[in-house]
């Protein structure tokens, strides 16, 4: 059993609910690791651009997977560094490149298998954030404490539209509903891990909460859970 100081938060979420945001800011409360399993499938599908591969060949891209070191570096400031065989990658893994290759390669079978045996190694040490579409189900189903991150269609595109509209994109809003409401849709019908909330999973809707408002909430249910697990070891 986990000491109860180092338990396993597992978050997961539609797109746009600030799962990232959220996650990276309760580890950094907490002294935990902020494992984001996405940038795994990420730094796979960087590697196999940069080698000129066939992201769609199955069977390769698994070796791939297999024979890839990545691995996380928490830093003083609560970011985390993503490590591709020892190469910081956490800029270069961000580019839509990246992103379109990542949703290629994250849906072949050996891949997931590949990523989620690294990931499970990283949850039991506990301790750790983990954040991503399969973690409450897959990776680490004795998380202890488990967040579904929702907030309404119109909220998250308004979320989505704003920090778009910072960093300069100018895009109609209605689009970015549009977009969200398709990728809602492709997410949770996908046969390969879909978009679904864990039967013991705990809702927590967002919408008109601040950032702060749902750290606080998170952080709160994971203390609960640490003392109810030191009464059980004492008990
Ligand atoms: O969350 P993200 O955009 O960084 O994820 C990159 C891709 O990997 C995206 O297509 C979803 C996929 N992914 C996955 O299939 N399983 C996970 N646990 C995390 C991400």
């Amino acid at each position: 059993m986990r000491r109860p100081n180092s338990i396993v938060i597992a978050i997961d979420g539609p797109a746009g609910a600030g799962k990232s945001t959220v996650a990276k800011l309760v580890a950094k409360r907490l002294g935990y690791l902020y494992v984001d399993t996405g940038a795994m499938y990420r730094a796979v599908a960087l590697k196999a651009l940069r080698l000129g591969m066939d992201i769609n060949d199955e069977v390769m891209m698994s070796q791939l997977a297999q024979m890839t070191d990545i691995a996380l570096r928490q830093q003083s400031d609560g970011n985390v560094q993503v490590l591709l065989d020892g190469e910081d990658v956490t800029e270069a893994i961000r580019t839509p490149d990246v992103s379109e290759a990542s949703s290629v390669v994250s849906a072949h079978l050996g891949v997931r298998e590949a990523l989620t045996a690294k990931q499970r190694l990283l949850a039991e040490q506990g301790g750790v954030v983990m954040e991503g579409r399969d973690v409450q189900t897959v990776v680490a189903p004795d998380a202890e404490v488990k967040i579904f991150l929702t907030a309404s269609l119109e909220e998250r595109a308004k979320r989505r539209w704003l920090e778009m509209r910072q960093r300069g994109v100018d895009i109609p809003y209605e689009q970015v509903l549009q977009d969200l409401k398709e990728r809602d849709e492709r997410d949770s019908t996908r046969s390969v891990a879909p978009l679904r909330k864990a039967p013991d999973a705990v809702e927590i809707d967002t919408t008109g909460m601040t950032i702060d408002e749902v750290v606080d909430k998170i952080v709160e249910l994971a203390r609960q859970k640490a003392i109810s697990l030191k009464g059980v070891k004492e008990g």
